[in-house]
């Protein structure tokens, strides 16, 4: 069935776009126009075409289903239709509503005329994927609107109101409530009126001075986008918009497009997009699974975690009853609680109001009683396994049937968190990232008895408070932390031999990570990583470790919060200060393994902090822990400060080529070889990742 609507009023012909839910112009789309225009253009008693979107859109653009498959680039092109409805001898009017993005807009801006109701979200957002409109949208905006505004949209991808247009010559009319009758009165009078077939290619993009004003914003562009290259070609396109004859400028537009779905950073944008859709989709749940129903919860602990998951609640709109277990530990928790919320107000991002109607969805208590009735409880109390136990126990006694019982545990096995209940299937593991108010990133750890329904629930909340939530299996460090312990030995491994901490860092930051490994760990607490290797030591004899780390720890540097760590702290002051006392006690180090200390190149710095993660990232996908690449690569774009335009580390390995990475970790093995205390067995390629190389696959598809 064509998914483009034909019928007839009058002398008028409606195409109507019905291609649910955006009218993505696919190519059963595209094909539905250009037979539409043919059918108008044949039918004598036609004498004007009205095209408009049916359902929640009028077009939001290209059929993001259709990316990646031949039906994308198969013709008619929207060049094509655009070319149809440009070369129509019979007037054609867009009836815009709701929604016209990206090649939607490109489309409405191809007709004769355009009529919106107000409200329509107008954007060009290609550039969020590291492009720039394909399909005539530099030439043509830049024509009907201020060159300014036609700049700010394509440069920004933001969306803006219909109404905001009023007076230029994007809407010939823009009318309150529904558009298609007015477009149909319009496209009558414009007949009478013999008002012709006008093309916004023939109009001139008016603005004296424009190239002053384009390097203004060439310059201004240039510091903002930083490590992106669309924004700067979409300003070239533009300025071609403007010195360029329209098809000449269209041929610009074009190579611009080319050149950008060919970069890196268009690649990972992509892939970042995609990925974080696909995170929600769980093979073997449903999308019909029926959900619980949250309108309550509780969380156990006020302490770091268990305030920010409190808050997160209460920001959703959702009641929260938070339980300690002394009044002075709730108080102080309830109290930093406000603080955080005080402070968002004196900085303009809450409203003074919206600070207490937020402290009124948070209910302290002491008692587990006052809990019973919630949907969810998230318990956030020490990461002890003993502790655990008590509370979980507890849990099962008061919590109502059917109750999700989720644990905020970084390391402990969920499964036997859930065996300390008589309900292991309604048990699920949820586990935040600090500070948990801010960072989106909601590992879901899915236990062998966790039931489909409490998985897509949990699912489901993490996009109600605004987390991307990613499941993972149960595994020690879960996704996240299990990658990130293999990049931190490869960071001690370093410091032995020969780096410092403040080339590491440095090296990593370059290469666009929000803060390097050992900044991190200052910042973090290295205490924290001390405990979980006194742990492993114990329970993993067979693991080498880099021993730095311990050292720093023994002289109780436990980093920001004790003023010093991997680097010194002014008092009250959080920037980090290479240390000599460091530098000698790495030095001592070295000495007492019997290394002579050589110098470690950024490339080198780099490549095994990241191949280290990969590595391990093929294991757990392997395990089965982790569902796709994608999905690891979401983990460490939103909880880690991996760089977005380098796409996560999965998708880096590809981009580097499995099998160069591959070779790289053969050097590096003997390299590690070479040195003592040296790990080479860290280096041993994960059979997943050996096996795509054989096959000439790559990790993300
Ligand atoms: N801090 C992080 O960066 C981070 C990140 C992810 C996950 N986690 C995990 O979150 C959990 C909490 O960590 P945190 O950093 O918030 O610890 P925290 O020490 O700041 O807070 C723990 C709180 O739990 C309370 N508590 C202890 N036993 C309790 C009990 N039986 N009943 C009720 N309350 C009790 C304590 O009084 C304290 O206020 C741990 O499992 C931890 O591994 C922490």
């Amino acid at each position: 069935m064509s998914q483009a609507r034909y019928e007839q009023q009058g002398e008028i012909a409606v195409i109507t776009m019905d291609n649910p839910p955006v009218n993505g112009l696919g190519f059963e789309l595209r094909r539905g126009i250009v037979e539409g225009l043919q059918r108008a253009r044949d039918d004598d008693s036609v004498k004007a075409v009205v095209i408009t979107g049916g359902g929640r859109a009028f077009s939001g653009g290209a059929d993001i289903r259709e990316f990646n498959t031949p039906k994308a680039l198969a013709e008619p092109s929207l060049h094509t239709v655009i070319r149809e409805i440009e070369a129509s001898a019979k007037p054609v009017v867009a009836a815009v509503h709701s929604i016209a993005m990206g090649g939607g807009l490109e489309l409405a801006l191809g007709c004769h005329f355009r009529v919106a109701s107000s409200g329509a979200q107008i954007a060009l957002p290609e550039v969020k994927l590291g492009l720039l409109p394909g399909a005539g949208g530099t030439q043509r905006l830049p024509r009907v609107v201020p060159l300014e505004i036609a700049l700010n949209m394509i440069v920004s991808g933001e969306p803006v109101k219909s109404e905001k247009f009023k007076g230029t010559r994007l809407f010939d009319e823009i009318v309150e409530g529904d558009v298609l009758p007015a477009a149909l009165a319009f496209a009558r009078k414009a007949l009478a009126e013999g008002r012709g077939l006008p093309k916004v290619r023939d109009l001139k993009v008016d603005y004296k001075g424009a190239e002053g004003y384009l390097q203004f914003a060439r310059n201004t562009v240039g510091a903002v986008a930083r490590n992106f290259p669309a924004p700067a070609r979409c300003v070239d396109a533009v300025a071609a918009a403007v010195a360029l004859p329209f098809e000449e400028g269209l041929k610009a537009e074009r190579e611009g497009f080319l050149a950008l779905v060919q970069t890196p950073e268009s690649r990972a944008l992509r892939h970042s997009f995609f990925g974080e859709r696909a995170a929600s989709k769980i093979p073997d749940v449903p999308e019909d699974t029926p959900l619980r129903k949250i309108e309550s919860a509780a969380v156990i602990g006020a302490g770091t975690m268990g305030g920010g998951i409190a808050m997160n609640f209460a920001n959703a709109g959702i009641p929260v009853t938070v339980l300690e277990v002394n009044e002075e530990a709730l108080n102080r928790g309830i109290g930093i609680i406000r603080r955080n919320y005080e402070n968002s107000a004196k900085k303009g991002r809450l409203k003074p109001e919206d600070v207490e109607k937020r402290m009124a969805l948070i209910r302290p208590t002491m008692s587990y009683g006052d809990i019973g009735n919630a949907d969810i409880v998230i318990e956030a109390v020490f990461e002890d396994m003993p502790v655990k136990e008590k509370v979980f126990r507890q849990l099962d006694e008061v919590m109502k049937p059917g109750a999700i019982l989720a644990s905020n545990t970084s390391t402990l096995d969920v499964n036997r968190i859930a065996a300390f209940t008589k309900r292991p299937q309604d048990v699920i593991g949820t586990h935040f990232f600090s500070p948990a108010n801010v960072m989106r990133l909601l590992e879901i750890v899915r236990g062998e008895k966790t039931a489909k329904d409490v998985l897509a629930t949990t699912l489901k909340l993490a996009s109600r408070i605004r987390k991307l939530g990613v499941v993972s299996g149960v595994c020690d460090g879960f996704i996240g932390n299990r990658m990130i312990e293999q990049y931190s030995r490869q960071a001690g491994y370093m410091l032995e031999e020969g780096a410092s901490p403040q080339q590491v860092d440095r090296a990593i930051e370059k290469f666009g990570f929000a803060m390097g490994p050992f900044r991190m760990s200052d910042l973090a607490g290295n205490d924290v990583g001390w405990y979980i290797r006194k742990r492993r030591y114990v329970e993993r004899p067979d693991m080498k470790y880099p021993k730095v780390a311990d050292k720093i720890c023994e002289l109780g540097r436990y980093g920001q919060k004790t003023g010093a760590g991997f680097y010194k702290y002014a008092p009250g002051k959080r920037d980090a200060i290479p240390d000599p006392v460091v530098d000698e006690l790495i030095a001592a180090h070295r000495k007492e393994l019997g290394i002579t200390p050589r110098k470690l190149s950024d490339d080198e710095i780099v490549h095994r902090l990241l191949f280290a993660l990969a590595n391990e990232g093929a294991k757990i996908l392997d395990e089965g822990i982790a569902l796709r690449a994608s999905d690891i690569d979401m983990i460490y774009l939103t909880g880690y400060g991996f760089p977005l335009h380098r796409g996560g580390p999965m998708l880096y390995a590809d981009m580097y080529g499995l099998y160069n990475m591959v070779n790289r970790m053969k050097e590096f093995a003997q390299a590690a070889a070479r040195t003592p205390n040296g790990d080479p067995g860290a280096w041993e390629p994960a059979p997943l990742l050996l096996k795509l190389v054989a096959e000439g696959k790559g990790f993300t598809g």
